[in-house]
């Protein structure tokens, strides 16, 4: 599949096939969200694997937007470090960039993946620093839910022309 392929037909897929998921292929995933840009190269990403049901539960507990965990057969937690990123602000934006990589990575090798939003809201955020005992300097940015899809998603018409601008506004 190529770079263009890729982008066109990911959709967010949030039912999943009873199908573990190779652990190689989840690091190749992450590899992808590695080769993100980052500002100033700073590369200031965590990514934590993870696919306990108790985890998941937990997860679901505090994000009622979160229920395709409850099939996920593997999801990555992706945080920045403060003392990493380049400047107030950047960690989320390399993270963001990181986020997108890995969703397009994971749809190219036949994957589906959903980003469950957690920054910036607060209580999420609080959720998952306690789940996951991540340090201070550690800022939780989103999960990303993995498995192969069990449904299929039609590529939608997004194209808005009037959002076009050239020269100035
Ligand atoms: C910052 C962000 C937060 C999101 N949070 C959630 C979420 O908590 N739960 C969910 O089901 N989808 C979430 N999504 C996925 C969006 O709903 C999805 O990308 C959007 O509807 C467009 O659909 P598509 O990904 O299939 O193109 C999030 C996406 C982004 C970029």
């Amino acid at each position: 599949m190529d770079v263009l392929q890729a982008i066109f037909t990911r959709r967010s897929i949030r039912r999943y096939a009873d199908k573990k998921i190779d652990d190689k292929i989840v690091d190749k995933i992450i590899h992808a969200g590695m080769y993100a840009p980052s500002a100033v190269n700073k590369q200031p990403w965590h990514f934590i694997v993870f696919e306990k049901k108790e985890t998941c539960n937990a997860i679901m507990e505090i994000h009622k937007s979160a229920t395709m965990l409850a099939e996920a057969k593997k999801s990555i937690l992706i945080c920045f470090d403060e003392n990493l990123q380049h400047d107030d602000g950047y960690g989320l934006l390399d993270c963001s960039a990181a986020a997108q990589n890995i969703l397009l990575a994971a749809h190219a090798l036949g994957l589906g993946g959903c980003w469950i939003g957690i920054f910036p809201r607060k209580n999420r955020m609080e959720g998952l620093r306690a789940i996951f005992r991540l340090p201070d300097n550690i800022i939780p940015l989103a999960v990303i839910s993995l498995g192969y899809p069990a449904e299929a998603k039609e590529t939608p018409d997004r194209i808005k022309p009037d959002r076009i601008h050239y020269e100035s506004w």
